[in-house]
C-alpha cells in the first residue's frame, strides 16, 4: 500500500499533495535518496543521509535539517510505513514559488514515499543479465543525486528496447558506471572500478563492495577501463541498492567470460547477505 510524506505530515500515496508551482516539479530543481529497508531497518542509512547531505550542498539547497533530523524522519515513516522489506525514497526541491530561475527565498519541499518491495527473481541472480554499451550524454557533477534523470532515463530505455537490463555508460573512451548502478569488471583475479570523480555517482553499495573486497582479500583496483576492457572481462556485475549486486554475463550481445556468473561476483554478493544480516 505505501505511505507518502509532504513537508512535516504523513499522507496517502494517492493524495494530491505538490502545487504546480514547484521547482522540483518544473525544473528539476532537487536532490533525492533510495535507500532499502532490510527487517524494517534501512540499510547503510548513515551514508545515505551523508551522500544526501553532500548533494544539497552542490546544489546550494538551504536546508535547515540536521543529519539527525533526517536519521529521525526516515526512522519515523518506516516505522508508521511498517515497512520491513522495502523502499525509501527522499526528495529535497528548492520548494515552491513562482516559476523564475533564479533562487526563491522559500523553505525546501520535502517528501518522501516508503514502499514494500519484491526481491530480485532468483532466476535472474543465477543467470545474471545482459547491458548494452551506451554514450554518457549526462552533465559534468554526476557525483551530485539530482532529479534530472533524462539522459539516464533514455538510455535505459534503449537497453530495454534491445532487450538489455542495463546500459552501461561511455565518456571520453572510458567505462563511467550503469545509468543507476556503479559498474565492476573482474581480471586476472582483480576488481577493476571507475575512480570517483566528478563522472560518476559514489555509490552507497559501492562503498560495501569495496568493504566485502578487502575481506575477502581481493584487490580492488580504482581505474579507468575501456569498453574493449569490458568486453574482455573475466566477470562483469553492478551495484546499486535495489538489485544489490548483479551479474552481468552479455555486453553488447558478446558473451562476458564464459556466459555465467563468476566466482568473485558471487563471494561478493554472498559477503554483503552477511553485512544485510549483521546489521538487521
Ligand atoms: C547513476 C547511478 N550510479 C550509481 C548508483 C548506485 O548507487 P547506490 O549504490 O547508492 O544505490 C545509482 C543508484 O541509483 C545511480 O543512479
Amino acid at each position: 500500500m505505501g505511505l507518502g510524506y509532504v513537508n512535516g505530515k504523513f499522507v496517502s500515496l494517492d493524495e494530491l499533495v505538490i502545487p504546480i508551482e514547484e521547482r522540483g516539479h518544473q525544473f528539476g530543481d532537487g536532490v533525492y535518496e533510495v535507500i532499502h529497508c532490510y527487517n524494517g531497518k534501512p540499510f547503510m542509512l548513515d551514508e545515505h543521509i551523508e551522500r544526501l547531505i553532500r548533494s544539497c550542498e552542490a546544489i546550494k539547497l538551504p536546508i535547515t535539517q540536521t543529519f539527525t533530523d533526517f536519521q529521525e524522519l526516515i526512522l519515523t515513516g518506516v516505522e508508521k510505513a511498517q515497512l520491513v522489506f522495502g523502499k525509501v525514497y527522499l526528495q529535497i526541491t528548492r520548494g515552491i514559488a513562482p516559476r523564475n530561475h533564479p533562487f526563491p527565498n522559500v523553505p525546501v519541499s520535502i517528501t518522501m514515499t516508503l514502499n514494500e518491495s519484491e526481491p530480485t527473481p532468483v532466476e535472474i541472480r543465477e543467470q545474471g543479465v545482459s547491458a548494452i554499451t551506451h554514450e554518457d550524454e549526462r552533465w559534468a557533477k554526476c557525483y551530485i543525486k539530482s532529479l534530472n534523470l533524462l539522459p539516464n532515463i533514455l538510455a535505459k530505455q534503449v537497453a530495454q528496447d534491445q532487450g538489455s537490463f542495463e546500459a552501461i555508460l561511455v565518456r571520453d573512451g572510458y567505462i563511467t558506471e550503469g545509468t543507476s548502478s556503479n559498474v565492476y569488471i573482474v581480471k586476472n583475479g582483480e576488481i577493476i572500478t571507475t575512480p570517483l570523480s566528478n563522472h560518476i555517482l559514489a555509490g552507497i553499495t559501492r562503498i560495501a563492495v569495496k568493504q566485502a573486497a578487502e575481506e575477502l582479500n581481493i584487490p580492488f583496483v580504482e581505474k579507468n577501463y575501456s569498453p574493449e576492457e569490458l568486453l574482455q572481462a573475466d566477470e562483469v556485475f553492478m551495484s546499486n541498492t535495489s538489485i544489490e549486486i548483479l551479474p552481468i554475463v552479455k555486453v553488447d550481445s558478446q558473451k562476458i567470460g564464459n556466459g555465467v556468473p563468476g566466482e568473485i561476483t558471487n563471494k561478493l554478493y554472498s559477503q554483503y547477505q552477511v553485512y544485510k544480516q549483521n546489521q538487521a
